[in-house]
């Protein structure tokens, strides 16, 4: 089988490394892929974007599966085209993506479902705008409708910085489009949690879970990133009440909701939610895996990833055993000196040969003259799985210190808990 990594981040690294584990995949692209990609597997300069050249590529190669890997493409209609042009494709269609194209539609869908979230108002005015953004008192939390890099959410602590909030999305439209329309909305207490599903159209089946930390620096200060580190499974899902609680409270009405609205969702549903007292409420959907959630995860996943997306696909999810491993995995991000505000790209990676009890999932690098060198603010992930979380954490660390770049940094407290 031929399959078609879409993106260049460290997801699409651990998508192409669990596609390569499959005795059935013969030959992996990764379209436009990074050093690491073009190293292990084979990486094609073509823009994601240009949907034209990719369908034209996957056609002239013969491609059996397409796994479109970032949010851009998909919520751009890159999985229709791909379908359009007979290219089974994993990742759902333009219609479905809308689920992270727009905050509003799916503020809209869970309300309609009676799924639990914040309360919210949404905007179209810089005006209205103002006036309504005491409405759920402080802090609140404002929201640009459309992608915005993972930029678009403000936590305003008062009302002095809520309406400089407002100003900066639809005044200056720091967000662009995305920013045309301001969703607003309750700020939620308590801890955060992530999960991957799979879909086919009909059924929702989790993953394990796993725990994502957004903050740039230790003890969850700096500013949100796209994440620094992650883990699986999450320690607050030892909680067989929480458990269950999701699965009736939000799996089962999200994919009646689906089936009832007319969307047809095939891919990785991500729910990020937030969790008090035992109550789980629905933060955002996004329509892909996480990263670098999709590297712990994944590297626990026993069954054939091919098999399962094809299940998905081909809406035969019930016919698809999917098996986990006990071992719990640590996945480290390092990045580079800045991120993710402005910072130096084509530092020399220094160390990489040398890593040999854990994974590296390759980000933002590139290949010059047979040097690895930075190419991006999250560089690399380092994931380790051991016996406990704690030796999962010690190796990823240990591994981790291998590495080196100039003006590299990670976080020290990725899966760490005071006891
Ligand atoms: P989102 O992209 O909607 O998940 O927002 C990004 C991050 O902002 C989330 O992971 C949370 O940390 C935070 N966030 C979003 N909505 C809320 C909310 N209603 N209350 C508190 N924090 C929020
Ligand atoms: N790690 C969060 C995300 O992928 O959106």
């Amino acid at each position: 089988m031929k399959v078609l990594v879409i993106g260049n981040g460290g997801r699409e690294s651990a998508i192409a490394w669990a596609l390569s584990k499959s005795p059935k995949v013969e030959k992996i692209y990764v379209m436009p892929g990074n050093a690491g990609t073009g190293i292990s597997w084979e990486n094609v300069d073509i823009s994601p974007s240009d949907q034209e050249a990719v369908c034209a590529f996957a056609k002239e190669k013969g491609i059996d599966l397409a796994v479109i890997g970032p949010e851009d493409p998909l919520v751009a209609g890159l999985a229709d085209q791909l379908s359009g042009a007979g290219i089974k494709v994993f990742g759902p269609n333009q219609k479905a993506a809308q689920f992270e194209g727009s905050k509003a539609f799916t503020k809209d869908f869970l309300m309609r479902h009676h799924i639990p979230t914040a309360r919210y108002r949404e905007y179209t005015d810089l005006d209205s705008l103002k006036e309504g953004l005491g409405e759920f008192g402080f802090p609140v939390v404002l929201k640009a409708d459309g992608l915005a890099a993972g930029k678009g959410v403000l936590i305003c602590q008062n009302e002095e910085e809520a309406v400089r909030g407002a100003e900066k999305i639809m005044g200056e439209r720091a967000f662009g489009d995305a920013g045309n329309l301001v969703v607003v909305e309750e700020f939620l207490t308590g801890r955060e949690a992530s999960i991957l599903c799979f879909l086919d159209g009909k059924r929702i089946v989790p993953m394990e879970s796993a725990q994502d930390y957004k903050r740039a620096h230790d003890n969850d200060q700096g500013t949100n990133t796209g994440g620094m580190g992650s883990y699986s499974p999450n320690i607050l899902f030892d909680d067989e009440a929480l458990v269950e609680r999701i699965e009736k409270e939000i799996l089962t009405p999200t994919i009646e909701g689906f089936v009832e609205d007319g969307i047809d969702f095939r891919g990785v549903l991500f729910i990020g939610l937030m969790i008090e007292n035992g109550e789980p409420k629905v933060l955002e959907f996004n329509v892909r895996f996480g990263d670098p959630e999709t590297q712990s995860v994944l590297s626990r996943l026993e069954t054939d990833l091919s098999d399962i997306m094809l299940a998905c696909v081909e809406g035969k999810l019930d016919e698809q055993p999917i098996q986990w491993s006990k071992s719990p995995a640590v996945t480290v991000v390092m990045a580079s000196g800045g991120y993710p505000d402005a910072y130096e790209k084509g530092k020399v990676i220094e160390g990489l040969d040398a890593v040999e009890d854990a994974v590296v999932f390759h980000a933002g690098t590139r290949l010059e003259d047979g040097k690895v060198l930075t190419d991006g603010g999250r560089v690399l992930a380092v994931t380790a799985t051991g016996e406990s979380l704690e030796e999962a954490r010690e190796k990823a660390y240990r591994e981790l210190a291998k590495i080196s770049f100039e003006d590299g940094f990670s976080r020290s407290d990725i899966a760490k808990f005071d006891s």
